[in-house]
């Protein structure tokens, strides 16, 4: 069935996905492959205020893929900003040469921002410590492609669930889910926002814990400690390294068919050791980036039925 809500569709908190949108994005990525005439004479902006490497990679690739072409930038230095311009002004020019607008930006509600300006679709790609709704399409496309399903699992989310917008997206997610458990794993200081933790009750049935206790667990989701967005250098001195998943920890603790998963980028917190095994899957899960945001492009520039 058709969903009249796609084309023009802005993809700016995954709080706007209802179980059938989550169920319609993993869907088409699920069959969509290259084909230069799909999106033939598009053209993606791709505005990257904040450092990126496989978002905007991935991005850029699924146009490629679909015969879009990408303008933008990566450095803001390059770009107007540096001489005083607003974000607003910034967006009012990338909707006039662009069909959709992929955004990342240091502050929270940034996204919301362009979307209200631009007449164009607009795509968060991480707004701040807020959310990252298209790593999360990707996490679950690479869980269900894993473990076949995502009702009924326990999923353990690890690392700097405050700064993390990853695991801020994902565990509103998975409230979509049936059945599904978090074992929420992090440093006091570093806990899940009171925010996501209202949504999460009564739908998911989860637990706090400082302690790296992996047994039982389906998904393993681990994080970087956000650096960049600790007010105060100190405290993030206290807790780096507070997590390291070694090959021992993941033999001892883990089934083969477990999956470990990461955003990216990894600092200290999984041994490159673990790589080889069975349950890291965390590179596979990048990689799907590309046909999750090919699924994406596809309906927000055409819709469910554009061929
Ligand atoms: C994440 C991000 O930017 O939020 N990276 C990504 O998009 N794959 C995670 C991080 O930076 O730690």
């Amino acid at each position: 069935m058709s969903d009249a809500r796609w084309p023009g569709r802005d993809v700016i908190s995954i709080r706007e996905f209802s179980r059938r949108d989550i169920e319609t994005v993993l869907r088409e990525a699920q069959r969509i492959r290259p084909n230069p005439d799909l999106l033939r004479g598009r053209v993606m902006a791709s505005l990257f205020f904040e450092p990126s490497t496989r978002t905007q990679l991935s991005f850029a690739s699924a146009c490629e893929r679909l015969g879009a072409g990408v303008i933008g930038f990566s450095d803001v230095q390059s770009t107007s900003q540096a001489k005083g311009e607003t974000l607003a002004d910034t967006i009012r020019m990338a909707e006039r040469y662009a069909d959709v607008i992929v955004i990342r930006h240091r502050w929270e509600g940034s996204a919301r921002l362009a979307a209200d300006v631009a007449g164009v679709p607009v795509i968060n790609a991480g707004d701040g410590a807020n959310q990252h709704p298209t790593q999360t399409l990707l996490d679950l496309f690479t869980i269900r492609q894993y473990l076949g399903r995502i009702d009924g699992l326990r999923i353990g989310l690890v690392g700097d669930l405050r700064f993390g917008r990853t695991v801020h997206s994902l565990a509103t997610a998975l409230t979509r889910f049936e059945d599904v458990s978090l074992r929420l794993i992090s440093p006091p200081n570093l806990r899940m926002p009171e925010s996501v933790l209202r949504e999460l009750e009564g739908r998911v049935d989860y637990q706090e814990q400082e302690a790296l206790e992996l047994e039982g667990l389906d998904v393993v989701y681990v994080t970087r400690i956000q650096k960049e967005r600790f007010p105060d250098i100190e405290e993030y001195e206290k807790v780096k390294g507070a997590y390291v998943i070694t090959p021992p920890i993941v033999r001892e603790q883990l089934r083969e068919d477990a999956v470990i998963l990461h955003p990216l980028p990894r600092v200290d917190e999984i041994h490159p050791d673990v790589d080889g095994l069975p349950q890291a899957k965390y590179f596979e899960q990048a990689g799907n980036g590309v046909p999750v945001r090919m699924a994406l492009l596809k309906l927000v520039l055409l819709g469910e039925d554009g061929r």
